[in-house]
């Protein structure tokens, strides 16, 4: 029997898709943010903020398929306290029905209100309601967030807290949007706006931290302990310059330290974290570091040899955690090899999220045998990759590698012969460069025309063997949109490289064209 209490739950709000895919070269398309809002679902988060509608008309028709197709979490679209915002945010969420959410939000400090809005503390207050209520034409769940809360003047934000409320706002976000705060300051916060905003028990208050500084996991935990009911986070902690708090961290903190923080729960189902994370991982580009707190590849590694053996007489000496319980499974990571027929092959990727029938199963069946016979043992990430680079569906003017080779050597002029496919059409080129990597590179560019500069490039094994797959991580900047990162593996790392350069490409492309077929509303 349970005897956990409705008021102890912590509501998880999840921001990978909208702050979190503010992280520069982050951007995902309409597939993949679909895909990640699947995880989030299976991942019981309470609420899923799927995107900034008016941001564009690939944000905006995001937001609505995610509103229309998955089921069980709220549904959030966020918007400025400007009419056209709540409109688009409105129309996006609303096959979600009751559980559409709209998120406002307005900055109340000093520095903003001085210097970006250039408006008094009257005409703040004023909008913000208006902006509530306008929300409120559309749906009962209405969110508003002071940005930039934590370097409010108390009694202002107090202010502005009972002003939304009596407008209709249902929860109260306080952010810490540039990450400036520290955990005692910030827990004081949230108790003062409990204590002096006379209406506050009619919302909800939840926090949003960033993390500058670093603190980001402590000051929700901080503002929980002080009675905020709602954490907003990033899975891997995703998000603008140094990131959102991270769910993860966040949520086991909570879980491993019932004695620090009491009956408060959530209702994350953690044995989703770990595929999640590196579900996000792939489909954003954005890598895990190997020390990451809970997700990390080395999160749960014991090097030195008094740990292992003090691992071996008692696990609890070094390990505060169960792996098992963040959906590391300890020996079966390995998963399939040549010989697994389709239906385990369709089973397994069942359990990691994908439905796969017909000729995608078939599709996907194929690129793993071919895989599998490349490298004896497939693993997780390998089949992500598959499915990213075989069976989501890709937006018409999107490239394919068809043909590599490559001829290089110490006394040899590195040069490349690519042919890519768009559209039933084949493009073949080849040209030379400093190595074999640059050589492929420059032809793709030469094929493609897409004029973008390289401006990271990293390689690491993501499995481990000598026939583990390279995983090439590439940062392009294109000038009429900003950073795009791509992400492809292979047991060649040169094939890799052409296929993450590829991958960029196609998000540069599948956002324009996301943007000119979905005009706004
Ligand atoms: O960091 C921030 O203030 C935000 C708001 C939109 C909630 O992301
Ligand atoms: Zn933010």
């Amino acid at each position: 029997m349970s005897s956990k209490k409705k008021q102890d739950q912590v509501l998880i709000f999840d921001t990978t898709l909208r702050d979190g895919e503010q992280c520069p070269g982050a951007s995902m398309g309409l597939q993949e943010k679909l895909q990640v809002a699947r995880a989030l679902a299976r991942l019981n988060v309470d609420i899923i903020e799927a995107g900034f509608p008016i941001a564009s008309p690939g944000d905006f028709a995001a937001v609505q398929e995610i509103a229309r197709t998955i089921k069980g979490p709220r549904i959030a679209g966020l918007a400025r306290c400007v009419d056209r915002d709540i409109e688009a945010a409105g129309e996006a969420v609303a096959p979600a029905g009751k559980r559409g959410r709209i998120h406002v939000f307005l900055a109340t400090s000093a520095i903003h209100r001085q210097f970006k809005l250039r408006k008094a503390k009257e005409e703040i207050i004023k909008a913000a309601v208006a902006g509530v209520k306008k929300a409120k034409t559309y749906v009962e769940d209405v969110q508003f967030s002071p940005e930039d809360a934590s370097r409010t003047e108390l009694d202002f934000l107090a202010e502005v807290v009972e002003a939304v409320i009596d407008a209709g706002a249902t929860t109260v976000n306080i952010p810490d949007t540039v990450g400036y705060a520290v955990p005692e300051e910030f827990g004081r916060c949230i108790r003062y706006l409990k204590e002096n905003v006379p209406n506050i028990d009619q919302a909800v208050i939840h926090v949003h931290c960033h993390n500058d500084l670093g603190l980001a996991v402590a000051n929700s935990l901080e503002a929980v302990r002080n009675g905020a009911r709602g954490v907003e986070c990033t899975m891997n902690g995703i998000g603008e310059r140094a990131g959102n708090c991270s769910l993860e961290e966040f949520v086991m903190a909570l879980r491993t330290r019932k004695d620090a923080f009491g009956d408060l729960y959530t209702k994350v189902e953690t044995k989703e974290i770990f595929r999640t994370s590196r579900l996000v991982s792939q489909l954003t580009g954005l890598h895990v570091q190997r020390n990451k707190a809970i997700v990390g590849a080395n999160a749960f590694a014991h090097e030195s040899g008094i740990h292992q053996d003090g691992m071996l007489k008692e696990r609890t000496t070094y390990e505060i955690m169960n792996p098992e319980d963040v959906g590391i499974l300890s020996g079966t990571e390995l998963v399939l090899g040549k010989h697994s027929g389709r239906h385990a092959f369709r089973e397994h990727m069942h359990d990691l999220g994908f439905k796969l029938t017909g000729e995608k199963l078939e599709g996907a069946y194929n690129a793993f045998i071919d895989l599998a016979d490349k490298k004896k043992q497939v693993y997780d990430d390998d089949l992500v990759a598959i499915v990213q680079q075989h069976i989501m569906e890709k937006p018409p003017g999107t490239f394919v590698l068809n043909y590599l080779h490559v001829s290089t050597g110490n006394v040899t002029v590195p040069t490349a012969t690519v042919r890519l496919e768009k559209e039933g059409v084949i493009s073949e080129d080849a040209a030379c460069g400093d190595g074999p990597v640059d050589a492929t590179l420059k032809t793709i560019d030469r094929i493609t025309q897409v004029p973008g500069t390289l401006v990271d490039f990293a390689l690491q094994s993501i499995t481990t063997g000598k026939d583990a797959q390279g995983e090439v991580t590439v940062t392009v900047r294109f000038d009429d949109h900003g950073l795009v990162t791509g992400k492809a593996s292979s047991t060649d790392i040169v094939e890799a490289a052409a296929k993450a350069y590829l991958n960029c490409i196609n998000r540069y492309i599948a956002g324009k064209t996301a943007n000119e077929e979905h005009p706004l509303p």
